[in-house]
């Protein structure tokens, strides 16, 4: 591989207050900004209503996968509950999309809420096993979700339930939930083609709900507090960095408007060029064009702009966005695994045109074949920044 680390180094250097995540031992507490419910556990933690009323209270709040795909969590609930025999839950913590951080931060400071949401996801789903699945770059994470489990243990929340902490292969591709599954069973981390869904067929073959660990965590609140209450503040995280004075985790209502967002964090819009919605698997949004867009589960289908996982890196004039989009095609040529042609062969090509900085209609078939021949969301999702930056900022050579 030919690819110069340093280019992704500079995304990343950017999603947490200029420092490379990776280089931080753990998260500072207090990276958490605002007054967020999430950030800190229900004291008791909630118990278990009964898998009829938390399905319903999950579908009543309107509560989505959180990882960024935003499916509907109770029918994924649903059909795991529905499936008959053994089967399990996975929490996937492995968060590895550059500018998200917001998962590790519930990692390190608020695992008992997540280790709850999981708790009351199994037993509404009827599995006994649960498998907390971390990044393998994550270390101080991995320790303290163990840590929480054990006390969790000790206090005879998980009765009836074996639980499992799992440190991830240390892959982008880890957290593509089949992929995850495939690294659990102890195989390389590859893609599984789906349908079947790990709802039908997961781990070992079993039914299995696979969830994001800030979904899990709103699970647990929502168990605690109730539908209402959670339709009330529609409480997302969003991971805040790049440009802005206080860089952090933040928890916004839904529907926030991006310029609120960034203020809260301290940017400061009209000095802005951009910002990075969703991650590397994400899109470039223009400033001030942009600057009213709600951040909310909709605004996709509007847009084509996915809120995703919730991470927002700002960018100021001065900042080169060719070459961040140049560290992210780099980035995704890194980390393809290789199982299909469409991105094993596509993205080391699109990461050559964007060095070239090529931005001419012929690169949509590029982006074509990758959003649609790729097995997984890795190569699926490789060309979205750098088409989102060619529409909004490249115009066309010709
Ligand atoms: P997906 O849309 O294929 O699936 C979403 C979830 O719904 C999965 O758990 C899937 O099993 C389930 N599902 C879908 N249809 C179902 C059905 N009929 N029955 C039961 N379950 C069903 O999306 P995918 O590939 O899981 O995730 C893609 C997203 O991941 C992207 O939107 C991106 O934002 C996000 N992402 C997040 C990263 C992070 O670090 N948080 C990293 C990379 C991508």
């Amino acid at each position: 591989r030919v690819f110069a680390p340093v280019q992704v180094a500079d995304l990343r250097a950017l999603a947490v207050g200029k420092l490379p995540p990776n280089e931080l031992e753990t998260l500072p507490a207090e990276l958490a900004r605002n007054d967020g419910v999430l950030f800190e556990a229900p004291d008791p933690l909630p118990e278990f209503p009964g898998a009829d009323a938390l399905i319903a209270a999950v579908r009543d709040a309107g509560l989505r996968g959180l990882g960024g795909a935003l499916f509907p969590t109770w029918r994924k609930l649903e059909a795991v509950r529905s499936a008959a025999g053994a089967k399990y839950v996975v929490v996937n913590g492995d968060e590895s999309e550059p500018g998200n951080f917001k998962d590790r931060w519930l990692m390190e400071h608020n695992p008992r809420l997540v280790w709850a949401g999981a708790a009351l996801a199994a037993r509404a789903v009827g599995a006994r096993t649960v498998y907390f699945y971390v990044r393998g770059e994550y270390p101080a994470a991995l320790e303290r979700v163990e840590a929480a489990r054990t006390a969790l243990e000790g206090e005879g929340y998980f009765e009836g339930l074996a639980t499992h902490t799992f440190r991830g292969g240390g892959l982008y591709v880890c957290g593509e939930e089949s992929a995850l599954l495939e690294s659990l069973e102890g195989r390389r981390a590859e893609p599984r083609l789906k349908p079947p869904y790990p709802a039908e067929s997961g781990l070992f073959g079993r039914p299995t709900l696979v969830n994001n660990v800030e979904t899990l965590a709103h699970l647990a609140w929502i168990a605690a507090h109730g539908a209402e209450a959670y339709r009330e503040r529609r409480p997302k995280l969003f991971s805040i960095s790049g440009d802005v004075d206080r860089p952090g985790v933040y928890e916004l209502a839904l529907g926030t408007p991006l310029a609120e967002a960034l203020e809260a964090a301290g940017g400061r819009p009209d000095e802005l060029q951009a910002v990075l919605m969703g991650g590397a698997a994400g899109t470039f949004l223009r400033l001030p064009d942009a600057a009213e867009l709600p951040l909310d589960f909709e605004a996709p289908k509007l847009s084509g702009d996915a809120v995703g996982p919730g991470a927002l890196v700002a960018f100021g004039a001065d900042r080169d966005l060719w070459a961040v989009a140049e560290g992210i095609a780099a980035f995704f040529a890194h980390e393809s695994c290789g199982k299909c042609f469409p991105c094993s062969l596509g993205t080391p090509h699109l990461h050559a045109a964007v060095a070239r900085r090529e931005r001419g209609p012929q690169l949509e078939e590029l982006f074509l074949a990758l959003e649609q021949g790729s097995l997984c969301g890795l190569g699926q999702a490789a060309p979205w920044a750098v088409r989102s930056l060619i529409r909004r900022f490249g115009g066309v050579r010709t």
